[in-house]
């Protein structure tokens, strides 16, 4: 099953598997329906996207991976992994497509409205009444932040509060620059805002088009940054922590990890609050103290510094 490459005037002219030559975009056939991709493809792609675009498949959950894998090859219309990657190999175009099939930035306005309520009831004033006791800065971080629905809706149940930059601060940080470009726009498909009460969609969201731009007040509530949650980079100090629906994309041992880097990003009482489909994984259950199961908020229990790898304390910023 071998699949022969060279190239004509920079052109990639493939021999399939099956036997047939063709430019690597002409070579479409029998859909690659049901079709699995093999570890042997999969390493392969993940050295191209690796070496091509810096983006590592390392630590992600590899069966979801491989699943998203063969749907892009059936939505470009191939027959199999071989010619995919022959094609991969040689468009960056196909590189980003792909980067974002695997990276799907699905979310909404206020996602599972009862967590926003919970959150607006019950974390929201501890965190203000704490930060005007403290005469210190409250600080939100939303990871995996897509295009910016999460901390813009933050943004909308802070902004009654009328806080001035040193007192509030909401940080989204996504591995994305396109899905962040489209963040700082600020402007949406009527179907991501459905959930937004019907006073502040009247009053923070002018309609353009066939779409909504939200106001320049609240776009300016957030800074957006790009940060890879994988990556040994820094990380920041933050009193609440919104990471939902990241998570599921990486193994459990990543999982650990990401979860020991944001117990060390909050203090003893800061909040965290998880997707509804991800938990704490079990050697982490030490570090939080679960106040709302449904809702996946977590609070940070005060414990041994020992629980924490010095690595991830050390590199602690603020914002
Ligand atoms: C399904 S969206 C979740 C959006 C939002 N948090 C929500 O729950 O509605 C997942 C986001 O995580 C981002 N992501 C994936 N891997 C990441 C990483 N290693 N570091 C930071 N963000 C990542 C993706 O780009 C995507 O925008």
């Amino acid at each position: 099953m071998t699949v022969v490459s060279i190239s004509v005037q920079g052109v990639a002219l493939i021999i399939s598997a099956e036997g047939r030559v063709g430019f690597a975009e002409d070579l479409k056939g029998p859909p690659f329906i049901g079709g699995d991709v093999l570890d042997a493809a999969y390493l392969q792609i993940s050295e191209i996207l690796q070496a091509q675009q810096g983006f590592s498949l390392a630590g992600y959950k590899a069966r979801s991976i491989k699943r998203r894998i063969a749907a892009r090859i059936r939505a470009v219309g191939m027959t199999g992994t071989e010619p995919y990657i022959v094609l991969l190999a040689e468009s960056p175009d196909e590189q980003q497509q792909l980067l974002t099939a695997l990276s799907i930035h699905v979310s909404h306005f206020f996602r599972n409205p009862s967590t926003y309520r919970e959150l607006k009831k019950k974390v929201l004033p501890v965190l203000l009444q704490r930060s005007r006791v403290n005469h210190s800065k409250l600080r939100i971080w939303s990871i995996g932040c897509a295009y910016g629905e999460e901390p813009y809706s933050l943004a909308l149940l802070l902004q009654r509060f009328l806080l001035p930059s040193d007192q509030l601060a909401i940080i989204a940080t996504d591995l994305s620059s396109a899905a962040l470009q489209r963040a700082k726009a600020g402007q949406y498909d009527p179907s991501r805002l459905t959930e937004v009460p019907e006073r502040l969609l009247r009053e923070y969201f002018q309609p353009q088009g066939k779409e909504y731009r939200l106001a320049e007040e609240i776009r300016k509530m957030v800074q957006f940054f790009r940060h890879d949650i994988l990556s040994e980079q820094p990380f920041y100090r933050a009193d609440l922590i919104l990471c939902r629906n990241v998570l599921i994309y990486f193994s459990r041992e990543q999982q650990r990890r990401i979860l020991q880097i944001l117990a060390a990003a909050l203090p003893a009482g800061g909040f965290l609050v998880l997707g509804r489909a991800e938990t704490l994984v079990t050697s982490c259950r030490e570090l939080f103290r679960c106040i709302n199961p449904a809702e996946r908020i977590y609070q940070r229990l005060e414990t041994d510094e020992q629980l924490l790898p010095m690595a991830y304390v050390q590199q602690l910023q603020d914002f």
